[in-house]
């Protein structure tokens, strides 16, 4: 909310009134002043949790990659750690100790040559992690050209138009050139040799999204990591790719094994993911993780005291939740390999049951299936111009259901979608609830005369896929 905005309000603002039967007294309670004196807790939890009502059901919100589910072990010892702050490792040296073992455990699984050489870090999320591995490329990439006498001026980052608004962020915040690869036809995210069109001796690297945020599908990673590999042959380039696995690095190494996207291919350097999404733990928290030493340039890590010594640590923030964490590392120890292939496999079926049940509907084409990410995204068939995605997104909305409408970046403007994102918690039940709310709602939809919902419409909870900052000469 911008400071103007929030400034009016409160001048329009009345005091909150409580209805005496819920309070312990008759109280007015100011909205935007610091009250100027105490209450009784139980009186405060009522107000705070009334208003809440308000919000959006989290289960339903099928916008979001975020976790709406957690078992309550998990909620148990989050709430027990809610006072242990991840910087303090000498004080909390064993929520130290579960970090360094996800770590490893991620380095594992995302097949790093030496495990044990791969270094990391919890974050916040995926953004604060993306940050930190397009800061480690840049950092690298001016070692290099100083080293060579080149200039350090003009530093670009080549990705897909379609990448989440953190990159876009990354390139504002760090001054980085963002380069991006427009969609062209139907194909929605980077190719390789597009990718490798726009590289020069200023690229500090390559982002390559494994499961666009867009469409859910994967970016083709050893493409793009071979055609590098061709450029560094022809011109001598060397160009490391990041790939950001928000939430393809924890689908890919449980259903899709065959896919070579990781550190298996030696010019991947560095790679995120939101522990928060497919790794099912509340949010935030995320992970970076560097393949070894040289990836992650030693100038950039900072040192805290630990257990007498001290340990190196990379991250925007000081101060950080320890609780999802250790949340992080109680989720690993309970499905283990298994429990995660079958958490993921299920949503993989949810989504592309759905997917295909919707296409049944009549008026609906699949971008995507849901058979990359669990996740899909579809469009209202050419033809019919009584309704668009948004009145169906507004539709949904009357029942509850979150369901995203948005168009597609440059040179795809002309195409607008809905995404569903299927998520551990959301069952086949549910999905066919949402479905039949959906076949209700066509009728009336397909009876009315004219599209009463536009794109200027669109509420923006399409979880990254916008630019969100309009003011900037951005991805539009
Ligand atoms: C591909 C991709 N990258 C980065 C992000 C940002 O992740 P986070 O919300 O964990 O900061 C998202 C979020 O949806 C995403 O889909």
């Amino acid at each position: 909310m911008s400071v103007k905005h929030f400034h009016e309000q409160q001048d329009e603002g009345r005091d909150l009134e409580l209805n005496p039967l819920f309070s312990r007294e008759p109280v007015h309670v100011p909205r935007y002043v610091l009250p100027d004196g105490e209450m009784e807790p139980d009186t405060v939890y009522q107000i705070v949790h009334d208003e809440l009502m308000l919000d959006g059901n989290a289960r339903q919100n099928l916008a979001t990659f975020v976790s709406t589910w957690a078992e309550p072990q998990a909620l148990r010892l989050m709430a027990e750690c809610a006072q242990k702050n991840m910087i303090d490792k000498d004080e909390y040296p064993q929520t130290a100790e579960l970090e360094t073992r996800c770590v490893h455990m991620l380095a594992r699984l995302w097949h790093a040559e030496r495990p044990h050489r791969a270094i990391g870090c919890s974050t916040t999320g995926s953004s604060e992690a993306a940050m930190l591995g397009g800061l480690a490329l840049k950092r690298r990439w001016q070692r290099r050209r100083r080293a060579e006498g080149g200039s350090t001026d003009r530093p670009n980052l080549v990705m897909g138009i379609n990448v989440q608004v953190c990159w876009e962020k990354f390139a504002d915040y760090f001054e980085v050139e963002p380069r991006y690869v427009p969609m062209e036809g139907d194909r929605y995210h980077l190719s390789p040799e597009k990718a490798v069109e726009l590289c020069d001796e200023n690229t500090i690297g390559v982002v390559a999204v494994l499961g666009s945020t867009f469409d859910g599908s994967y970016e083709p990673v050893a493409g793009i990591a071979a055609a590098l590999d061709d450029l560094q042959a022809r011109t001598g380039l060397d160009v490391p790719i990041h790939v950001d696995g928000a939430s393809g690095a924890m689908i890919a190494p449980f259903l899709d094994q065959d896919l070579v996207w990781d550190f298996r291919l030696p010019r991947v350097a560095s790679i995120n993911t939101s522990g928060h999404k497919y790794g099912l733990v509340m949010p935030g928290v995320g992970w970076a993780l560097w393949r070894d030493e040289e990836a992650l340039p030693e100038d950039l890590v900072f040192h805290v005291n630990y257990l007498g010594g001290d340990m190196p640590t990379f991250a925007l923030n000081f101060s950080r939740p320890g609780a999802q964490v250790v949340a992080q590392y109680y989720t690993f120890l309970r499905l283990g390999f298994d429990g995660y292939r079958r958490v993921q496999q299920t949503c993989r079926d949810v989504a592309t049951r759905l997917a295909a049940e919707i296409t049944k509907l009549g008026p609906f084409e699949l971008i995507t299936d849901g058979t990359r990410l669990p996740v899909f995204a579809f469009r209202v068939r050419d033809g019919i111009d009584n309704f668009t995605v948004f009145d169906v997104s507004a539709a949904l909305r009357e029942r509850g259901w979150l369901v995203p409408a948005y168009t597609f970046p440059e040179h795809r403007t002309d195409l607008a979608v809905l995404r569903v994102v299927v998520r551990n918690g959301f069952s086949h039940d549910l999905a066919d609830l949402l479905l039949e709310d959906l076949r209700r709602a066509l009728p009336r939809l397909s009876r009315q005369g004219e599209a009463q919902h536009h794109a200027d419409d669109a509420d923006g909870f399409a979880h990254g896929a916008e630019t969100k900052n309009p003011r900037r000469p951005g991805r539009h």
